[in-house]
């Protein structure tokens, strides 16, 4: 296993592996790659649904989709991004993830990692990209980190939801499966105890303060994420797969011909903790 440097200031891309035989230290080395770099591009790899999942399980508690109306047929806990129709059913979620954002941050528990595989990428566009809010955080004056660092923000699945076209309401049930959270605007990471802005564009609203200076707020500092900062853009091929840490990485997914190309990804969350 040979573990290189994507940029300068995160991202790591690991070669010479196969994600199906890890072993022990080899997971060890890639747990500590991720928690330090944030995200990693690990290519040519050969998974089934099923070997995704184990994989996944390599690194923790896997949750369950969120949206059951995406799993995989064989395998429910592997969700499918796509924009394929077969015999009038969308194999996969072909819509979401636009705006940048941090996964199921919606959740008590939200994601800690996610694993995105791909099976079918168009030759042009569907890039995912990547933004540091560690590296944001820590580029913020000594005086906004501690200002920053007593803000609470609300997240919410409904207000997600209202940004999707052509989408049924939630159901009664699907609101109490998903009430809204309220997560510190500034998370400290676990294993490495440093921080990192926690917001997502379209998810998140400051608890307390007007809505619109709040989200005001949020742009703001989404912009100094993923525009005055460093940005990864990956362009995919089919067998990569890219693992990232939603505690301290934001992603977003970048449009493509969906009438002229094939996509297809299968993708694995794992659980983390509460965020503090
Ligand atoms: C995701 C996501 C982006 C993409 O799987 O969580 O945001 O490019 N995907 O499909
Ligand atoms: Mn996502």
């Amino acid at each position: 296993m040979n573990i290189r440097d994507l940029l300068p200031s995160f991202g790591s891309t690991v070669d010479n592996i196969d994600m199906r035989t890890l072993s022990v230290s080899e997971r060890a080395e890639l747990k500590k790659a991720l928690n330090e770099r944030g995200v990693l591009v690990i290519r040519e790899q050969s998974l089934s649904a099923a070997e995704l999942l184990e994989v996944g399980r390599k690194f923790g508690l896997v949750e369950y989709t969120v949206r059951g109306d995406f799993q995989h047929p064989d395998v429910p806990d592997v969700y499918v991004i796509s924009n394929i129709v077969e015999d009038g059913k969308p194999l996969g979620n072909p819509n979401d993830g636009f705006a940048w954002h941090t996964d199921l941050s919606f959740l008590e528990n939200p994601t800690a990692f996610t694993f995105l595989y791909a099976i079918e990428t168009p030759p042009v566009g569907a890039n995912t990209e990547f933004a540091s809010t560690q590296v944001a955080y820590d580029r913020l004056p000594p005086a906004q980190q501690d200002e920053f660092d007593h803000i609470r923000v609300r997240h919410s699945y409904e207000m997600l939801h209202a940004t999707r076209r052509n989408a049924a309401p939630l159901s009664a049930e699907e609101l109490q499966r998903m009430p809204d959270v309220i997560h510190p605007l500034v998370r400290t990471h676990p294993d490495t105890a440093r921080k990192a802005l926690y917001l997502g564009l379209n998810t998140s609203l400051p608890v307390g303060m007007d809505p619109e200076e709040g989200q005001k707020l949020i742009e703001d500092l989404m912009a100094r994420t993923t525009i005055n900062g460093p940005v990864y853009s990956h362009e995919w091929q089919p067998g990569d797969l890219v693992i990232w840490d939603n505690r301290l990485m934001l992603h977003r997914a970048t449009d493509y011909d969906k009438k002229a190309y094939r996509r297809l990804m299968y993708r694995v969350t794992v659980k983390g903790e509460r965020p503090f």
